[in-house]
């Protein structure tokens, strides 16, 4: 069983989620929680390191966020990170100070090789820093570990304490060796073994879900995305037959997918797998929808009325599952973060089915993590590492009326593009990347005749957390050959555009 935790105290920063991200990759469990955590409560949680993220704030604004000094005194090994090492020199006697302008972006730094987070790391090296105050004096008993040019203390340590401070953002892949520094944190000071690796999650959860819901009867809405698919699994190993899945087919899924959720978990893996074919349904409700919005309502409710209707053939059941993901649950150290709900597609199926509680096996998981998990399940790539899609699917690919001859255009279209994407050796590196129907028709000419289709545009982000996007810097070649394919292979292909717009101001999806 696992017994090492890490507690991230989150006062606010961006990096926060990347913060625990980073301790997870480095085999250490951890949660992210608001800094405002009860001593008692993190007594519980029996850290073996605490994390203080970076935040907004200054310390010497009038209710900047705080912690209990105690906290010090636990002989637990902490490290602070920009925010979180002004406070620590802060609170223990420092001198903070104010610069004039703020810095941002990458510096010069010398780290010292005595510290031990700097073991195996480069003396002279680039890091990453985002901060405007910044630490003029340590507190007594602190060494300085590492200077910029703007930061006489950009490092230090009270290695009698177990105290650490790195004004830099050791998170941010920019900060040369990071990952070394923060290695070192969890393995040489916490004393760190590793033990969170998601083989052991696995194996767990499976003996968990198997003592839990064993004799018990589960469902499943499963989507065809990547969570509600590896949590699906995950719970079938432990209790076989017992999970029913329902795959709701609404004629909205791209090129191929529908068939692969039958074949890869009906054929492959013998789960109890229902099919609602609903396509004729979704596509008679859509016809002559033309507004966004209607058309997510639309869809929303058909998907709840088609999964009720199966869930009444298979009767009361004991839980539910939902796909939730931790991203999902984490509250922020400024109050509830502002994430996408993976879940949300299924928000309403509580309501329509008869069961006694839902269950939700990968809460503790990042993405990142449920993609492995489904690996270790023996999930094909093409599952686990799906791209983000819309619940309404294709429906909001398409500008105005949905029609099927529009989206056989659009799957054809996007199937060319994952396919040149993935031989470009794209496909890990761009966040998501589709085609969408346009609702302007331009002239064109093939062959000898003249054709007037609708405008295919291509879209394709980098992104993080899908809240901010830039456009992918996509080279021309591989481009121009999806271009080149789409127009030979697609029908009511005449003209393709690339969509050059970032997040903000453009959304992600076009609708
Ligand atoms: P936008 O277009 O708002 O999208 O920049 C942000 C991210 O959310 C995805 N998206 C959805 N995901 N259900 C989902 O699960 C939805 O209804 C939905 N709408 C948009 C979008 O693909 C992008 O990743």
């Amino acid at each position: 069983m696992r017994h090492e935790k890490v507690l991230v105290l989150d006062f606010g920063g961006q990096y926060n989620q990347l913060i625990a991200r980073r301790v997870r990759e480095q085999n250490v469990y951890c949660d992210l929680v608001p800094y405002t955590m009860s001593m008692k409560k993190i007594r519980e949680y029996d850290p073996i390191g605490i994390i203080f993220t970076g935040g907004p704030n200054s310390v010497y604004e009038k209710d900047a966020p705080s912690v209990d000094p105690e906290i010090f005194r636990l002989g637990v090994p902490i490290l602070g990170i920009c925010y979180g090492c002004q406070l620590i020199a802060y609170m223990l006697g420092g001198e903070v100070a104010h610069a004039k302008t703020r810095e941002y972006g990458k510096s010069d730094i010398h780290y010292s090789a005595e510290s031990a987070l700097f073991q195996n790391v480069t003396s002279q090296n680039i890091c990453w820093m985002s901060h405007t105050d910044y630490v003029k004096e340590v507190p007594s008993g602190f060494k300085v570990t590492a200077k910029t040019a703007t930061c006489p203390a950009a490092g230090f340590e009270d290695i009698e304490r177990k105290i650490y401070g790195i004004q830099f953002h050791t998170e941010v892949h920019h900060t040369i060796e990071g990952e070394k520094i923060l290695h070192n944190f969890l393995y040489n000071v916490c004393g760190a073994t590793g033990d969170w690796t998601m083989a052991n999650f696995v194996d767990e959860q499976v003996a968990v879900l198997r003592k839990k819901l064993s004799g018990k009867k589960v469902l499943c809405a499963m989507s065809g995305g990547v969570d509600s698919a590896v949590a699906a699994t995950l719970i079938h190993r432990a209790i076989g037959e017992n999970l029913t899945s329902v795959f709701v087919d609404h004629g909205l899924l791209r090129k191929g997918e529908a068939e692969e959720v039958v074949d890869v978990f009906r054929d492959r893996l013998g789960m109890n797998l229902i099919k609602a074919d609903a396509r004729e349904r979704f596509l008679s409700r859509l016809a002559g929808v033309t507004d966004p919005e209607k058309k997510r309502k639309i869809i929303g409710d058909e998907f709840i009325k088609v999964f009720e209707a199966e869930a009444k053939k298979i009767g009361a059941v004991d839980f539910l599952v939902q796909g939730t993901i931790y991203p999902d649950v984490i509250e922020s150290g400024k109050g509830a973060s502002a994430v996408i709900k993976s879940h949300h597609n299924v928000g309403g199926l509580p309501s329509v089915v008869d069961f006694k509680e839902i269950i939700e096996p990968l809460r503790d998981l990042f993405k990142d993590e449920v993609r492995k998990v489904g690996e270790e399940l023996g999930l094909p790539e093409s599952v686990v590492q799906r791209q983000p899609f819309p619940g309404p699917g294709l429906a909001i690919r398409i500008m105005g009326e949905v029609t099927e001859e529009k989206l056989q255009t659009l799957r054809d279209a996007d199937f060319i593009m994952r396919e040149e994407i993935a031989k470009a050796g794209l496909n890990r590196e761009i966040w998501q990347y589709f085609a969408v129907i346009t609702s302007t028709s331009t002239v064109g000419v093939m062959g000898d005749a003249r054709t007037y289709e609708p405008v295919i545009a291509l879209r394709a982000v980098t992104s993080v957390d899908a809240m901010t996007a830039d456009w992918a810097r996509i080279p021309y070649d591989v481009l121009e050959k999806i271009s080149n394919r789409i127009i030979n292979e697609v029908a009511h292909a005449n003209r393709i555009v690339y969509d050059i717009t970032s997040k903000p101001p453009a959304t992600i999806e076009w609708e």
